[in-house]
């Protein structure tokens, strides 16, 4: 039987297969980043980068009780003026680099958006889950008014593909994503705030309090929000949350995904897991007859 072909495609950026090394985990530096893609990852995201150095929080900063996974880790990243040359050291891979930034406002997002572009990505991926001046616990990506200035801002300073990160932490995805509507692709979702208290000391675990949880605990809300979003729109959506196998990655392309990002299992697995989930996928495909993954992508939207 023949084998089948894994390849797709983000707007012009073409994938060799579906699996990306999701944003934080092991991406802060090149050596690692170009060893992921050496791996069998087909894309790499960057650890998101800000204006400044920051060094992040105090430990702990990860809660841990298999499979819960919560971190609180505070964006530690290098600033953007010192990743050009991780950025070129990744891209030696030969496979697409995307840059995530952050930022306070529009402005920030506008200059980091072009540094990245500089250094030779082949798109931005804007995390709107970071903490927004408003106060505590709020985010960037809960304001549809500055999610909307922010993407309009980014896509007409730079000419790479915008990506936009959601967080899950809304009351109306759909808002926020018709916000995001003028991205080339949503990047859906960012951590579930959550939180871990230590009953005989009697406080929360991490030195932040709250966290976020990713891992397979937030796989249905990641499939939820793939679902929603594709139910609604017509934009490539790259589902990231929970992803642990093969078989994991099918449910989002059944959800309507073109591509998937793995974050907390790269964690847990190490890099072995990019050759795992493409034999699962092959897998999948060779027993249910399928020769490529457009032929089930989004199939349980109908
Ligand atoms: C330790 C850690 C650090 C993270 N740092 C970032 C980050 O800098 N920017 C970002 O957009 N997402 C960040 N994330 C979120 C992941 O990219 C991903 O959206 C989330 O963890 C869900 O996917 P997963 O279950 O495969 O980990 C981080 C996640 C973890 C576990």
């Amino acid at each position: 039987m023949s084998i089948s072909d894994i390849s797709t495609s983000i707007g012009n950026i073409n994938l060799s297969n579906p699996f990306i090394l999701a944003s934080g985990i092991l991406d802060e530096n090149g050596y690692t980043m170009k060893r992921i893609l050496s791996e069998g990852a087909s894309a790499a995201v960057t650890k998101s980068i800000g204006m400044e150095e920051r060094n992040g929080y105090k430990p702990p900063i990860v809660a841990i009780d298999d499979p819960i996974f919560i971190n609180a880790v505070g964006l530690p990243n290098p600033g953007i003026l010192n990743v050009g040359e991780e950025i070129k050291t990744a891209r030696e891979s030969g496979k697409p680099v995307i840059g995530s930034i952050f930022g306070k406002d529009e402005n920030e997002f506008i200059e980091l958006a072009g540094k990245m572009e500089e250094y030779g990505v082949s798109a931005v991926e804007l995390n709107l889950s970071c903490p927004h001046v408003k106060g505590f616990g709020s985010e960037i990506g809960g304001d549809p008014n500055l999610v909307r200035k922010i993407v309009k801002g980014v896509k007409g300073a730079i000419s790479k593909p915008v990506w936009s990160k959601l967080s899950p932490n809304v009351t109306n995805l759909l808002d926020i994503a018709n916000a995001a509507s003028d991205s080339d692709a949503l990047v859906l979702i960012n951590t579930v705030r959550g939180m871990k208290i230590d009953i005989y000391s009697k406080k929360p675990v991490l030195s932040n309090k709250v966290g976020g949880l990713s891992g397979s605990s937030i796989k249905p809300v990641g499939i939820r929000s793939v679902y929603e979003v594709k139910s609604n729109m017509d934009i490539p959506v790259i589902g990231v949350g929970g992803i642990e196998s093969g078989f994991d990655a099918v449910e989002y392309i059944m959800a309507g995904a073109t591509a998937v990002q793995i974050g907390t299992a790269v964690w847990k697995y190490g890099r072995a897991v990019f050759s795992k989930v493409t034999n699962e996928l092959l897998e999948f495909m060779g027993s249910e007859g399928y020769g490529k993954i457009e032929e089930f992508r989004g199939i349980a939207l109908k």
